[in-house]
């Protein structure tokens, strides 16, 4: 095994050698040479040795720079998302189920972005040059100053990046492009992760925002943009159920601004509409309350937005009772189907439960148990709550209510909206209204009684 070669250096200008001297022949100081310590005191064959590297620039946190200048759009709902505009050198990640409207959404946010004038580039890895410009002409949108281009090699695109100088480039999709010096195919793990490196170091090192589209399938198992989310400021999810027309662009990651944050969109013949009022628009078909309809007062990043939860209870034919959930967690329902039973002594064994979000909205706050709990008991009471009422709080699993953030916020919408009642956990924040009356409770055990008589 070879010795491990000793190293020495004069402390006064840096200077290194490898035997020790009196005298340094680099600055002529006397009796600075040291010896250097190893780096590390792993195992020489796989340490970093002795061998030493230069000094990094230290700063405090201090600091004089003003807040980075964002770009609007002037699509509101999109702004907020990406946390009140967007930041130059950002690396953006736009994921989602294919067909759902992502190149749609990019290619309005493209011409937004250029018409307010950034240098905006479109490269479609997905469709030709003429189609992209043939939706641009659906959408009104042809003569906005986008440049495009179909592209899918990564070499040629940085190139062209380099001499046109864009300050914002889209990418659609990050699974179609490849760079050739990896050898597997376009979509793979490693040309996705390559390409989104590449592009990621490219936009900051040369202060280009980029934003990547990235295919998510359900069942994830086409190598998906998860790899590039580590990757990138932000992530954001386009997201919606086919056959509705909502659609909700979700920020799950954001170094730029609060994650949570949801923008609303209405996808119609002509491209995407902003939906800025979103609670009317999930409340918008309520007629007579009826048995399993319940309001919650939600809370999506900084807004407050009103949902409608619907249950239905009934006896099941199978031998093992079905549990059926769509936007809610299927977890977090079977634990409120055991407090009820439980702590209230309300048994769901033997019955079917379906439990389903209005509007094909995803709601993910644990401040929905109460309104969740409220619907599944007036579908197996048969008996409607009353005429608008909102519903929030968090239930414990001793049964008790928990009180919820942004207490005010959620009233304050309900109140807006219209609602006369709000049923909430007892300890937040009593505000009330002149014409919203507030009525809080404990426990499960004491609203259930309250407002379903018997226990
Ligand atoms: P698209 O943006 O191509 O989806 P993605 O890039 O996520 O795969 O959107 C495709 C769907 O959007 C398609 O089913 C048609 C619909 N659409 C409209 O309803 N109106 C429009 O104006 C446009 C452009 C698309
Ligand atoms: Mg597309």
């Amino acid at each position: 095994m070879a010795k491990a070669t000793k190293s020495f250096s004069c402390t006064a200008c840096g200077a290194s050698f490898n035997k020790w001297s009196g005298r340094c022949d680099g600055c002529g100081a006397w009796n600075t040479i040291v010896e250097d310590t190893p780096l590390s005191t792993g195992p020489a064959s796989k340490s970093l040795g002795n061998k030493r590297g230069s000094g990094i620039h230290l700063t405090d946190l201090s600091t004089e720079e003003a807040p980075p200048p964002r770009t609007h759009s002037g699509l509101g709902e999109l702004d907020r998302v990406l946390g009140g505009g967007l930041v130059p050198a950002s690396a953006i990640l736009v994921g989602g189920d294919p067909g759902i409207g992502k190149s749609t959404l990019l290619l309005q946010a493209a011409a937004r972005f250029a018409q307010s004038g950034l240098k905006t580039l479109y490269v479609s890895g997905e469709e030709a040059s003429a189609q992209v410009r043939m939706r641009a002409q659906r959408l009104g949108l042809g003569d906005a100053p986008v440049q495009l281009a179909a592209a899918t090699n990564l070499r040629d695109i940085l190139t062209t990046l380099e001499t046109e100088q864009p300050q914002l480039v889209v990418i659609d999709s990050i699974q179609t492009m490849w760079a050739d010096n990896v050898e597997s195919a376009p979509g793979s793990v490693s040309q996705v992760r390559a390409a989104a490196h590449e592009l990621t170091s490219f936009a900051k090192r040369k202060g280009v925002s980029v934003v990547l589209v990235g295919h998510v399938t359900k069942d994830g198992q086409i190598a998906g943009p998860r790899v590039v989310e580590h990757m990138v400021d932000t992530v954001l999810y386009f997201e919606g159920e086919r056959g509705h027309q909502f659609r909700i662009l979700r920020a799950v990651k954001n170094r730029f601004g609060p994650a949570d944050e949801i923008g609303v969109f209405e996808m119609t013949g002509s491209g995407l509409a902003e939906v800025t009022n979103p609670s009317a628009l999930f409340l918008s078909e309520r007629g007579e309350p009826s048995p399993g309809s319940v309001v919650f007062s939600g809370i999506e990043g900084t807004r407050p937005v009103l949902v409608e939860f619907q249950a239905l209870v009934a006896p099941s034919p199978h031998a093992q009772a079905r549990r059926s959930v769509v936007g809610w967690d299927g977890g977090r329902l079977a634990m409120i189907l055991a407090v009820l039973e439980a702590r209230c002594g309300i048994p769901f064994a033997g019955l079917d439960v379906y439990l389903n979000v209005a509007g094909g909205m995803k709601v993910q706050e644990p401040a929905a148990d109460l309104a969740v709990a409220a619907a599944l008991l007036s579908a197996r009471e048969d008996a409607a709550l009353p005429a608008e009422c909102v519903v929030f709080g968090e239930i414990s699993l001793s049964g008790a209510l928990r009180p919820v953030g942004q207490t005010e916020n959620r009233l304050k919408e309900a109140q807006k909206l219209g609602f006369s009642t709000a049923i909430a956990p007892a300890g937040g924040k009593a505000v009330g209204g002149n014409n919203l009356s507030l009525r809080q409770f404990g426990d499960l055990t004491e609203f259930v009684g309250d407002i379903f008589g018997a226990g």
